[in-house]
């Protein structure tokens, strides 16, 4: 979840992957392991919970309102230590892990976060050696997970049409895994058009745009037959939208609407009690897996509510829907 004591600076460019030197194939998961070497970053962490992510640098320093640190006294130790500033804060060390680098990296636009790129993960099934196309990139949170859940042997082929937000998640991308990750295709441009053009098949599309519904013709073209797709949208009016042309095209199954909610917990002795604050909400998730070509879904068993489809409602409708009763009419 965003906090505003994170502190990414949205200047930096860096890559640490020179710094690194060469990232053997197995460890593009954007996990380093052994002593914090120079080029890399690290989160700190205070007394308040507050966190401050930086490029550890030979020879710099780290000012907060506790005084200062040396980058020389991180640089060569294992993470997981305490650290006491000239003014006597003392400072968790630890490598960011994905949740924590994604909801503090520089943005472009807003991020995926990370209880839902878990449930992208897992419930559009992305899997080791897959093909995913993604769009938008934006600042290439969900891009980070996807990457990690294809590994270095599948590929992510990824659309973004505003050159400034590509920049921003080329960057992120390359800060988080180390360098240019091997399965990793960044296109410049718009996902309905680049798809069609590219001739790619895909197991796994993912869509984070204003318009998905846009995208559903090129998307039943590039899907392979029991491929999954899944749209990330924030409001009810795009849900609707895109569950209602998914339903329309005839080419996917029943699309799964739904959204998570996470609440922390306090538990200090017998204080144990729901969190205060939660967010509550982020976006809705739809998934709908792709028919074999000329088989059509099965039309829904019960009878649209009354009023569903009524004169009110104006968006797709699937061939098979009956004709409005005067009565639902009435009710609409
Ligand atoms: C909310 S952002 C995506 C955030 C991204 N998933 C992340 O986790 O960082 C939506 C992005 O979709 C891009 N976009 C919208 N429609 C598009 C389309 N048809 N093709 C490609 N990109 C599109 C926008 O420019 C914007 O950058």
């Amino acid at each position: 979840m965003p906090d505003p004591s994170d502190d990414l600076d949205p200047s930096a460019t860096s890559t640490p992957s020179s710094a690194l030197g060469e990232v053997p194939p197995e460890a593009w998961g954007g996990v380093q392991r052994g002593p914090l070497r120079e080029g890399e970053w690290v989160r700190l962490t205070d007394s308040k919970g507050r966190r401050h992510n930086l490029e550890l640098v030979a020879g710099k320093r780290f000012f907060s309102n506790r005084g200062h640190l040396e980058h020389d006294d991180l640089i060569g130790r294992e993470e997981g230590f305490t650290v006491t500033s000239s003014a006597g804060g003392t400072y968790l060390v630890f490598r960011p892990l994905l949740a924590e680098f994604v909801v503090s990296m520089p943005r472009g636009a807003a991020v995926v976060y990370p209880k839902d790129a878990a449930q992208i993960v897992a419930m559009a099934d992305v899997f080791p050696g897959a093909t995913v196309v993604e769009a938008g990139v934006g600042s290439g949170a969900l891009t980070c997970s996807l990457l990690r859940a294809v590994g270095p042997h599948g590929r992510v082929l990824s659309w973004e049409r505003r050159e400034e937000f590509a920049d921003v998640a080329r960057r992120n991308v390359r800060q988080f895994f180390g360098g240019d990750h091997p399965a990793w295709t960044l296109h410049l441009g718009d996902l309905a058009e680049g798809l069609v053009s590219s001739g790619e098949r895909a197991d796994r599309i993912v869509l984070d745009m204003l318009a998905p519904w846009e995208c559903v013709p090129a998307v039943a073209d590039a899907l392979v037959p029991g491929g999954i797709v899944c749209a990330y949208v924030a409001t009810t009016t795009q849900l609707s939208r895109v569950v209602e042309t998914l339903r329309a095209h005839g080419g996917f199954t029943e699309p799964q609407p739904w959204e998570s909610l996470v609440r922390d917990w306090h538990v200090e002795g017998l204080a144990v009690r729901p969190g205060h604050k939660m967010i509550g909400h982020t976006a809705f998730l739809v998934t709908a897996r792709r028919m074999a070509p000329g088989e059509r879904a099965p039309r829904k068993s019960r009878r649209p509510a009354p009023g569903a489809y009524g004169v009110d409602y104006s968006g797709p409708r699937p061939d098979w829907l009956p004709p409005q009763s005067a009565e639902e009419q009435l009710d609409g």
